[in-house]
């Protein structure tokens, strides 16, 4: 089940973010973008546990997504960038940037169907960033 984030998630939010970041965010950043757009930010629950989670802008910027490993390869992440894509600006279309190193969140953009658009030189300090964008931008078809 998709629904919005709540102070409550923040806990499991953190936790999940620790497990899958290899420099977890401090939990101040989801604090000041729930308070900043708390519309944007979605939780995916299974049998009453956060297991996953998405924060966006409306232009299309995905900020943060991440399912906990426990619960990956299972359409989680998938369901989470379509909730999302329902509550962009009309003609937004949805990107985001990844470490280079991330192979598995490449992979996982290419298969719903975003394209390698360009690199982000140390955007990550020591690391490159690929900016990955859905390729509707170019077809045309959402
Ligand atoms: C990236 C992430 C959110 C994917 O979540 P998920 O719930 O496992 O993804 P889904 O099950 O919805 O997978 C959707 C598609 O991506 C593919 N995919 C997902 N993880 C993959 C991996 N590790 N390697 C290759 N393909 C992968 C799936 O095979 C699936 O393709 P299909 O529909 O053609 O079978 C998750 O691995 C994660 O939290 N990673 C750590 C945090 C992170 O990197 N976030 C993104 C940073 S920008």
């Amino acid at each position: 089940m998709i629904r919005r984030f709540s102070l409550a998630d923040l806990k499991r939010v953190v936790e999940i973010d620790k497990k899958s970041f290899k420099v977890p965010h401090d939990e101040w950043v989801f604090r000041y973008y729930y308070f900043l757009s708390p519309k944007n930010f979605f939780v995916y629950e299974v049998e009453g546990l956060v297991v996953g989670f998405i924060l966006f802008e409306r232009e299309g910027h995905l900020l943060y997504l991440a399912v906990d490993p426990l619960y990956r390869k299972r359409g989680i992440g998938r369901r989470l960038v379509d909730e999302a894509k329902k509550h962009l600006k009309e003609g937004a279309y949805p990107w985001a940037e990844v470490r280079r190193s991330n192979l598995a969140a490449q992979s996982f953009y290419q298969s719903l169907g975003f394209i390698r658009e360009k690199v982000i030189p140390n955007y990550y300090g020591n690391e490159d960033a690929y900016v990955m964008v859905a390729s509707q931008k170019t077809s045309g078809s959402c």
